[in-house]
């Protein structure tokens, strides 16, 4: 995609500053990013995530800290043998016993790291700047003639007295070390404060700067791209910005900040963002709020009526890059503020037609479902116009019974009995809950006729208490198409399986499968 299919802004400042052409892309997901606390990776979970930013095109994986456990290191082991593209590295302290371990990894490049602020060196690790220097020269030698390409990090680098980090940074760059790692440990720094950082730290240092940010003042996307703009050629960034206490650079905004609007190449294969942060969301178990920028649900959602209208118009009128581009699908919503255009986009993309007298009572009642305070999904939108219409269908898949067993001793298993198409089918699932277990056992039955994807899953709680009522809407997927469904019901298990029926007759209805 180049710039011109962007609808950035035409004000331009990067004329005066001088960023460079290329920027490596260094993913920290399975390091930093496993440091988001309650979080920790299976080595399955890991070697699956590891393929994916492999796939991505990101230049280096970090796949963990060898010495912090011996899974930790049989995983790092496992995804240097995966024969990726990916250069990939393990974290360590400049200490033989951190460096052996990763020798052991077989990883062919390692990232080393000591504090060097006077804070950190005095309370943490009670030395003195010379052994940091020292222990800076013996770790990176002894990794070096053990054949291992390094990355340095002064750790604490922005709260380092400049002339010591300097000289740190010197000593770590004579000592060997080919890329220069400056992180924002506790994100303390503003854009302006980076730019200028990096631009006097490059004065001094020859090898590659490389940013590391930190969230803490929500700044690190912005602080990411002021480091490029002051001269760093790597950033280091987790997957929906996942990382220790608010998290590291979210590596989807920033990739796409450099190439929509610094046109900088990345070696990133951008429509696979999508997909490698929902890989994510379902690993970590931490689900994007919708408006997060670039991959939340929301980031290509439009509801209002003159949005809408504007969108189908031309995209660039409230878009500023195709969904398509980041590997996500536009959305219309139906709701209390949608027009009719939008309505009617909709309504055709589910394949009926309503004449204007139909279609202005379809708006209607979706703008007082909307005002009763309900969001409207897709199968809400669907059953309006079919009963406005006159449509008479019946549904495709109904659910004859359903028993579920839980308890603090067995397994939550669920056996269901299914029509399908008048004809009973049954299966069973197990789970982790009777929710799950229940899902797992419809879907048992129901892939055998269609291939649906359940998506996204949220359950509220609409009154309080242990009698409350629960309001459950799922997203599900079919060959591209992606719809919504809710139900309400006081039995959690029941709102769920019944949101679930909802959307898989809609999308089996259109499929016809
Ligand atoms: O934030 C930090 O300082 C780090 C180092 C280990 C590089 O993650
Ligand atoms: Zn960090």
């Amino acid at each position: 995609m180049s710039k011109n299919e962007f609808y950035l802004s035409q004000f331009k400042t990067l004329s005066k500053i001088n960023p460079p052409k290329r920027v490596m892309f260094f993913d920290t997901s399975l390091r930093d990013g496993e440091q988001t606390p309650g979080l920790t990776y299976t080595i399955d979970e890991k070697i699956e995530i590891a393929k994916k930013l492999d796939e991505l095109g990101v230049a280096k994986i970090e796949a963990g800290f060898a010495i912090s456990s011996e899974g930790e290191a049989e995983s790092i082991k496992k995804i240097a043998h995966e024969g990726l593209k990916s250069i990939v590295c393990s974290l360590a302290r400049p200490i033989k016993e951190d460096i052996d371990k990763v020798l052991w990894c077989d990883v062919p490049y390692i990232h080393l790291f000591i504090s060097t602020s006077d804070l950190h060196i005095q309370t943490m690790m009670k030395i003195n700047r010379d052994e940091v220097l020292k222990q800076t020269i013996q770790g990176i030698e002894y990794a070096k003639s053990h054949g291992l390409r390094v990355e340095f990090s002064p750790q604490d680098a922005t709260r380092t007295d400049m002339d010591f980090l300097i000289q740190a940074c010197n000593t770590a760059e004579d000592a060997g070390a080919e890329v220069l790692n400056i992180p924002d440990t506790v994100g303390v720094m503003t854009p302006r404060m980076t730019f200028e950082f990096f631009s006097e730290l490059k004065k001094h240092i020859k090898v590659p700067l490389s940013a590391h940010a930190h969230n803490d003042l929500g700044q690190a996307v912005a602080n990411t791209l002021a480091a490029v703009e002051g001269g760093a050629e790597q950033c280091h960034v987790c997957v929906n910005g996942l990382g220790e206490r608010a998290g590291n650079a979210s590596l989807e905004q920033v990739a796409v900040c450099l190439a929509a609007q610094y046109e900088i190449e990345t070696g990133l294969n951008y429509s696979k963002l999508s997909e490698t942060s929902d890989l994510i969301q379902r690993l970590s178990g931490i689900y994007l709020p919708p408006t997060t920028p670039i991959v939340g649900d929301n980031a290509f959602a439009h509801e209002s009526g003159i949005h809408v209208h504007g969108i189908l118009s031309h995209s660039g009128n409230y878009e500023i890059l195709s969904p398509e581009f980041v590997g996500r699908k536009r959305r219309i919503v139906a709701g209390k503020h949608a027009g009719r255009h939008g309505i009617e986009s909709m309504i055709t993309e589910m394949g009926l037609k309503p004449n204007k007298d139909q279609l202005k009572k379809i708006a209607q009642e979706v703008k007082s479902l909307g005002d009763s305070g309900k969001s409207v999904t897709d199968t809400d939108l669907y059953a309006i116009t079919k009963n406005i219409m006159n449509i008479v269908s019946t549904d495709r898949v109904k659910l004859k019974q359903l028993v579920v067993v839980t308890g603090n001793t067995v397994k939550p298993t669920a056996s269901v009995v299914i029509e399908v198409d008048g004809k009973e089918y049954s299966g069973s699932g197990v789970g982790n809950g009777p929710i799950d277990s229940s899902i797992n056992a419809i879907k048992a039955v129901v892939d055998a006729f269609a291939d649906i994807k359940l998506e996204k899953f949220m359950m509220k709680a609409i009154t309080g208490g242990t009698d409350a009522v629960a309001d459950v809407t799922v997203a599900l997927r079919s060959d591209g198409r992606f719809i919504t469904a809710s139900s309400v019901n006081g039995d959690t298990v029941m709102a769920s399986v019944e949101a679930i029926l909802k959307g898989m007759n809609q999308l089996m209805e259109k499929k016809g499968a």
